[in-house]
């Protein structure tokens, strides 16, 4: 695998979406352990440039609306590999349903136009990110790639269209891509303010604050919790694998972890904490789901190393140094 990672070193990359909470994360492990010559198109909808500090300066930011091709044109033609992150969240994708549609999947729509128009011998691949929630209320669990995808939100539909047109564009015009679909991430970098933060970040951030866990309705929704840690790594081979290649992969744990087993878990390390229950919300609206991962596993090799426990320690210890006096 060593092999495949070193294809990256020194890579000239561009990362949509590069200041979001997985962007960001991408961003300094491509700067820090691959030396990558990084440009980031990102129009700090829900970001600052600031959340990469020092390594702001080592890399060219252009803020723009990922939509704007012709401001990053250039960046297109040089790219040897491109990471799609720039999104709307779930949380915001049904209020701006238009632009929930431009940024999720016409963006996606345009770059891949771009090099169908320009083919490009310097990109060695273009990943999209997708998500878990595009299998929608599927009850096949673990959900493997090849589970029949049920969306029920904004947010999968226009997901799963950015996905299936990165697809087409590779089997139809050679275009080198991957898809990878992730599953609930959390760690270092996720701001609570951020709608999409997730159930994991959101406790956290109450529980270091004095505030209560509200736990919604029975606590028993479960989810895949990934450290982003690992989907950076699994992200970054899924782009050099040779194995990659126009296909389509899960990143998560294939463990099934419920939300009352999450606050009981944070509880463990912050015992002053109080659980107390909410009525059910509407916007994410599947039960229980977990990823299979065996085909990441098998075809690149790769196997999360982060557990839930030690996931939830580490995030805890990330926001003690760097959020405890966030407020709400
Ligand atoms: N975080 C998760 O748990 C999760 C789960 C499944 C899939 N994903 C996918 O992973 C990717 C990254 O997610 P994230 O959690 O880092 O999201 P995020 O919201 O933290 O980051 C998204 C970034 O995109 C930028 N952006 C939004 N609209 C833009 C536009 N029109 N032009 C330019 N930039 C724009 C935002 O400013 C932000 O910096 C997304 O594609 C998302 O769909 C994330």
């Amino acid at each position: 695998m060593i092999d495949y990672l070193d294809k990256i070193k020194h890579k000239k990359v561009l990362v949509t979406g590069g200041l979001g909470f997985v962007g960001h994360n991408l961003v300094n492990t491509l700067l820090d352990t691959f030396n990558c010559e990084i440009t980031v198109v990102d129009n700090c909808l829900n970001s600052s440039p600031d959340i990469l500090g020092e390594n702001l300066s080592k890399i060219t930011f252009i803020n723009t609306d990922v939509l704007n091709i012709e401001a990053y044109q250039e960046v297109l033609n040089n790219a040897n590999y491109i990471f799609h992150l720039a999104c709307v969240q779930i949380a915001a994708s049904s209020k701006n349903a238009e632009y929930d549609l431009e940024v999720n999947a016409l963006s996606t729509l345009r770059i891949l136009e771009y090099f169908k128009k320009n083919p490009s011998g310097n990109l060695e691949k273009f990943i999209y990110t997708s998500s878990a929630s595009v299998y929608g209320s599927s009850t096949n669990l673990p959900l493997n790639e090849l589970s029949y995808p049920q969306v029920l939100s904004n947010y999968a539909a226009t997901k799963l269209l950015g996905e299936n047109f990165t697809m087409i564009y590779g089997k139809n015009y050679g275009i080198p891509v991957t898809s990878v679909r992730y599953s609930n991430v959390y760690g270092y970098g996720q701001s609570p303010k951020n709608p999409y933060c997730g159930v994991l970040g959101k406790f956290i951030d109450s529980a270091l604050n004095g505030k209560e866990l509200p736990v919604i309705g029975d606590g028993e929704q479960t989810r895949d919790y990934t450290f982003v840690t690992d989907a950076v790594q699994a992200t970054i081979i899924a782009a050099v694998h040779p194995m990659a290649i126009n296909d389509v992969f899960n990143i998560g744990t294939g463990v099934e972890i419920s939300v009352i087993r999450l606050a009981e878990l944070i509880k463990e390390i912050i015992p002053s904490i109080h659980i107390t229950r909410l009525p059910e919300r509407d916007i994410d609206n599947i039960r229980r789901r977990v990823v299979d991962i065996e085909k990441i596993h098998q075809k690149l090799n790769w196997t999360p190393i982060i557990n839930i426990k030690k996931g939830i320690e580490e995030t805890i210890n990330w926001y003690k140094s760097n959020l405890i006096n966030s407020k709400d």
